[in-house]
């Protein structure tokens, strides 16, 4: 096992180091020691000066400094590898996709990259919306039957880049809600456009966001009698961290509840493909979704693409404004603005990964993730935790009542040299939790449940 893994979030690192109030040089010693172990890859570290510019740093920028959590835990995995240098680190942490991209896939990539160097096969700038064909696939694939047409959908470079997008496209004005414990980029997006107060450490949220708690009590779907109206509800299912799943009914409530407010919900499908019962794929397939929710969703989990980068946001016709402007056509403004359109070597793999040999190998790469998480899940099992996810979502969240996050991910570090992820780091709701990913090569997985064995026996 490398141990190397850790560095896709490194790019949001750097914003840590950089994020404290005032640089000191005890932040600049531990980048370099970083950078000097091989661990961390930092980008440029300013060099102290006493020339400041006149701009003012942005007040949004500066509320963010509490909340980063894949960075904390690089820079934890970083001191854990100099106080240990041969320690056989094993990252279960960050949720990085770890299994080679398949073949067919590839040689589509590798096709189109090599059409590049001829004068047929050239191609520049594509459409921002992305390539027609692509669109039509994403959308007889994912939402055959519902009613999402090949021009309601928009090609992307990955989820995360279009949940920023649909920030922008939202502005500063609107207030939102986001399941507790959920995916930092909600929040943090919703920070940086000025949405939101401060934030209040005594309860360990930004002021002005409705945290929709989910816990086991019930049954991770929030209560919505007592969640209070927003504009925009985040809703992920299946759920980073937890793992877990809405059903159709419980998806029903929240169209309903969006239909009832006035609210529009951003729904993130990233994990659809790993669900294995009779849950919901999209939110599509809930009756009146369309005229409430927007989907994101991405190819990152289920072909490996977290570098190759590609992903898309659906944004149905019928989704309309107060005012009955449409918002994809708000969106699709926003594309043209803040983006040049998707790698078109990234968009042919997009096709392959659609074909039906490209389908085929996506559910054998899925299905080899899910044979992890059932290898995590029976070890926690048999230790006698409870432990939740895991049946539809590469996640498992596993439950250390009445102990903080943190102290247990630095135990289990400590003494297993296993990188998990502190539960409290996905917002307060996630506390006494952690949250252990199955993506992983299998001799690694097998070695951390060896380790999770030996530590919890
Ligand atoms: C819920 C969720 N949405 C979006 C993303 C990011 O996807 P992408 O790689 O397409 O940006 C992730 C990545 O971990 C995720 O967990």
């Amino acid at each position: 096992m490398s141990s190397m893994q850790l560095s896709p979030s490194i790019s949001s690192s750097s914003s840590a180091i950089f994020g404290q109030k005032s640089f000191n040089s005890r932040t600049f010693r531990a980048s370099i020691a970083l950078k000097r172990s091989g661990v961390c890859k930092c980008v440029a570290t300013p060099e102290q000066t006493a020339y400041t510019t006149k701009v003012a740093r942005n007040e949004n920028l500066a509320k963010l400094q509490a909340g980063y959590l894949f960075p904390e835990i690089a820079r934890r995995r970083g001191a854990h590898l100099l106080k240990y240098p041969d320690a056989q680190v094993i990252s279960l942490g960050i949720g990085d996709t770890t299994e080679p991209i398949p073949d067919v896939i590839t040689s589509a990539m590798a096709e189109r990259a090599r059409a590049l160097s001829t004068l047929e096969g050239y191609s520049g700038y594509g459409a921002e919306q992305g390539e027609n064909k692509l669109r039509a696939a994403i959308a007889s694939t994912f939402y055959k039957g519902l009613g999402i047409e090949e021009t309601d959908v928009f090609v992307s470079d990955g989820a995360k880049c279009d949940i920023t997008r649909l920030q922008i496209l939202f502005g500063s004005n609107v207030t939102m809600a986001v399941q507790d414990p959920s995916y930092p980029a909600y929040v943090d997006s919703s920070v940086i456009m000025g949405q939101t107060g401060q934030f209040q450490k005594d309860v360990e949220k930004f002021g002005n966001i409705e945290y929709m708690r989910c816990n086991p009590e019930n049954r991770f779907f929030p209560d919505l009698s007592s969640t209070a109206k927003t504009d925009i509800i985040f809703f992920c299912s299946p759920n980073n961290p937890t793992g877990a799943t809405a059903t159709r009914e419980q998806l029903t409530q929240l169209v309903q509840f969006a239909k009832r407010n006035g609210s529009i919900i951003v729904y993130d499908s990233a994990y659809a493909m790993y669900i294995s019962d009779d849950s919901p794929r999209s939110i599509f397939e809930i009756p009146g979704a369309k005229e409430v929710a927007i989907e994101t969703s991405s190819f990152s989990k289920y072909a490996g693409f977290t570098g190759v980068r590609l992903g898309w946001t659906a944004v149905p016709k019928e989704l309309l404004y107060s005012g009955g402007f449409p918002v994809a056509k708000d969106f699709n403004r926003i594309f043209c603005t803040c983006f040049n359109g998707a790698s078109n070597i990234c968009q042919a793999g997009g096709l392959a990964c659609l074909s039906p040999e490209g389908l085929s190998a996506m559910q054998d790469v899925i299905g080899f993730y899910k044979e992890n998480t059932q290898i995590i899940v029976d070890t926690f099992n048999s230790l006698g935790f409870k432990v939740y996810g895991g049946k539809n979502a590469p996640y498992v969240w596993v439950h250390f009542p009445g102990r903080s996050s943190w102290d247990v991910f630095a135990e289990i570090l400590e003494k297993t040299h296993v990188v998990t992820t502190p539960g409290s780091g996905f917002g307060p709701g996630g506390e006494g939790f952690i949250r252990v990913s199955a993506f992983g090569h299998r001799e690694n997985v097998l070695e951390a449940c060896r380790r999770f064995k030996q530590l919890y026996k």
